[in-house]
């Protein structure tokens, strides 16, 4: 999914009528032919601290246009960018509220979220970064001229999460038609929730994550632009047997596959016609691909 519309629209014209329209736009379907998009996981997790800005701010020095991220909601109904349901492993938490155990991110307000440390438990040097709201996340990646992969993080617990992480985007300027085809992509594990993604708003891209056996995957390609499945997942013949559908935007599905963060890892999954690696050390995965284009 390298960015190339203007060359697709030239190349298509070319081609003639029918080539043209086969052509996918870039966050549907686009690394036909290509290496493939390289995704920032959780921005770039292996240098600095996962979903915050700084995680994205290190993925965009590093070159890495795309970056992945979860979304939550806190007890107060604020969409913020954070993994685990638990505040407890990426927070200092622990410490500030000792009694609120578990520390899940749905029983603490925006304000008190807003108070944690998310950055220490990575790195002296990240002493004071926060978890991020989505619309400061948004912001950021927007800043920086980035894509996203959006993730709902188990969204089963949030009910309504679909709609009103939509509406977030919309706020944000991130459903017009320039973020929409070359910029957001929403997946996640929950096929439902994308479903109403889809349902909310048909022309949005989406990937589900996790590997449905191939005789599912026709259900699937009713809602899902993409099938993002863990790299163990991947072969051959699954990577063929995705390629196989089209989706509801009528482009040929794309997989990404996550996560990948090694040379060798990277040149297998490429050879096995991956369309996206997403991974904690995107640089890397870069670096692979392109000495492997010489
Ligand atoms: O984008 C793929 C990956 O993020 C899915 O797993 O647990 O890291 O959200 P997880
Ligand atoms: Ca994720």
């Amino acid at each position: 999914m390298r960015i190339r519309p203007v060359t697709t629209v030239a190349t298509g014209a070319l081609m003639g009528l029918s080539a043209l329209v086969l052509l996918p736009a870039d966050a549907q379907a686009a690394s036909h032919g290509h290496p493939p998009v390289v995704v920032g996981h959780r921005g770039a997790a292996a240098y600095a601290p996962e979903n915050t800005l700084a995680s994205i701010d290190t993925a965009r020095r590093l070159g890495i246009t795309w970056v992945e991220n979860d979304v939550q909601r806190t007890k107060d109904g604020q969409l913020v960018v954070l993994h685990d349901t638990s505040l407890a492993r990426t927070t200092n938490v622990r410490k500030l509220f000792p009694r609120r155990s578990p520390w899940n991110v749905g029983t603490f307000t925006l304000r008190e979220i807003e108070k944690l440390d998310a950055g220490s438990w990575f790195g002296a040097k990240f002493k004071g970064v926060r978890v991020p709201t989505l619309r400061k996340y948004l912001n950021e990646v927007d800043h920086n001229r980035q894509r996203l992969l959006m993730e709902l993080k188990n969204p089963e617990l949030y009910p309504g999460i679909e709609r009103q992480a939509l509406q977030e985007l919309r706020h944000d300027g991130w459903l017009d038609r320039r973020h929409i085809k070359h910029r957001l992509i929403v997946q996640s594990f929950n096929a439902d929730s994308l479903k109403k993604v889809h349902q909310l708003n048909p022309a949005l891209t989406t990937g589900f994550l996790g590997s449905p056996p191939v005789a599912d995957l026709p259900k699937y390609a009713k809602f899902c632009d993409q099938i993002n499945p863990p790299h163990t997942a991947v072969t051959h013949q699954y990577v063929h047997a995705v390629h196989a559908l089209r989706g509801p935007h009528r482009y040929r599905l794309d997989l990404f596959a996550w996560t990948v963060d090694d040379r060798p890892s990277t040149l297998k999954y490429a050879d096995l016609g991956v369309d996206g690696i997403i991974s904690n050390k995107p640089d890397v995965v870069r670096d692979a691909l392109d000495d492997g284009d010489d």
